[in-house]
């Protein structure tokens, strides 16, 4: 049955995927997002859209005079974990300040079901290889506390006003749109596998490596890379969980296999065919050694398989996405790079 939905944050990277998931499903959609990081250019001609920030009750009133909303998907955050560690009044007010503003809007319009994006780095540093939602919660950055009070917030407003939520950990989000039409493009750019291929395209000269003295396989950090679509269609699939079952509810996303940074660049390299100079720099405050995720609940639960979730076809995407962005900080270079050749 087709669902009017609010999606915050629906002009980011994940939010933009969501989007064309959504109406591809038969959903309405409405965006809400203040464009800091999102773009226009990612969003359908044809979608509804209000500009306006979290931090700013008055513009979530005029959201909600757009409803009713049977759902609200709340992609709209920062997410640096580095930028955290030096800033944490901004993510604080962002991602906590904005996110209550928001529950306290959507308590105000009737609108009781929001699926929220979490992440992996609730878990610190792990105590298991994989990381299963039992998992101890010791974050090491204020991105991944604003993350874990939301979760708790969440639990709290199901128990006192019976809001139905689904939070999902996210490990570690990558590729595009398999069209090329959407994809990664943050400013500044401070994830592994776009500054990977801006290197390899040569707009960036060559990618630093975070430290190589981590207690791991070659000494670098290991993550759980997992397609942006995967994550997208979890999501979807969190409507009809929050419809059989109240409650907070939550899950770990990942592929469950762990790639250091270096076989990452390898991958990369085997996708692109081209030489990617790398340089060893000193570790990245607040980074875990190695994060990778038990996501069998959500199978079990959503019901739910990763459709791309081998790390060559996910770069593929990427790569697809990073020769030609049709927006972002980098469509112009590229387009140069493109019309010199
Ligand atoms: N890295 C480099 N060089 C770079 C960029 C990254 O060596 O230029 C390293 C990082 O130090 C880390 C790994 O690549 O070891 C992955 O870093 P990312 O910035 O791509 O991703 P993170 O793991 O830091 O963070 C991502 C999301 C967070 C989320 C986290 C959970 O951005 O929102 O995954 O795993 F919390």
């Amino acid at each position: 049955m087709s669902q009017n939905i609010l999606v915050c944050g629906g002009a980011g990277y994940i939010g933009s995927h969501m989007v064309r998931l959504l109406r591809r499903s038969g959903h309405v959609v409405t965006v809400f997002d203040n464009f800091s990081q999102g773009h226009r250019a990612a969003l359908p001609d044809d979608v509804s859209v209000i500009e306006g920030d979290l931090c700013d009750p008055s513009a979530l009133v005029r959201a909600f005079a757009a409803g009713p909303f049977d759902a609200v998907y709340h992609f709209a955050a920062l997410i640096s974990v580095g930028e955290s560690v030096t800033a944490p009044d901004l993510y604080y007010r962002n991602n906590v300040v904005g996110a209550l503003n928001l529950l306290d809007a959507m308590r105000g319009a009737g609108c009781d079901r929001i699926v929220f994006s979490s992440t992996a780095a609730i878990f610190g540093n792990p105590e298991t290889d994989l990381i299963d939602e039992s998992h101890r919660r010791a974050p090491l950055n204020p991105y991944g506390w604003s993350k874990l009070m939301m979760e708790q917030i969440l639990a709290d407003h199901a128990h006192a006003f019976g809001v139905r939520s689904v939070s999902f950990r996210y490990f570690n989000a990558a590729g595009a749109d398999p069209t090329g039409a959407i994809g990664e493009a943050h400013d500044p750019e401070t994830h592994l596998i776009p500054n990977i291929l801006l290197a390899a395209m040569g707009v960036r000269s060559g990618l630093e490596i975070f430290g190589d003295d981590y207690d791991t396989r070659d000494g670098t950090c290991v993550r759980d890379y997992i397609h942006v679509d995967d994550i997208a269609s979890a999501h979807l699939a969190a409507l009809g969980l929050m419809d059989a079952e109240p409650g907070a509810h939550a899950f770990n996303l990942g592929n469950g296999r762990g790639f250091t940074n270096l076989d990452v660049i390898d991958a990369a390299r085997d996708v692109t065919g081209r030489d990617i100079p790398v340089r060893v720099g000193p570790r990245r405050p607040g980074d875990a050694a190695m994060l990778v995720a038990d996501s069998t609940k959500a199978r079990n639960r959503l019901d739910w398989t990763p459709e791309v979730p081998d790390i060559l076809d996910i770069m593929k995407t990427a790569w697809t996405w990073h020769q030609a962005p049709a927006y972002g900080p980098f469509a112009v270079e590229h387009t140069a790079e493109r019309s010199a050749k």
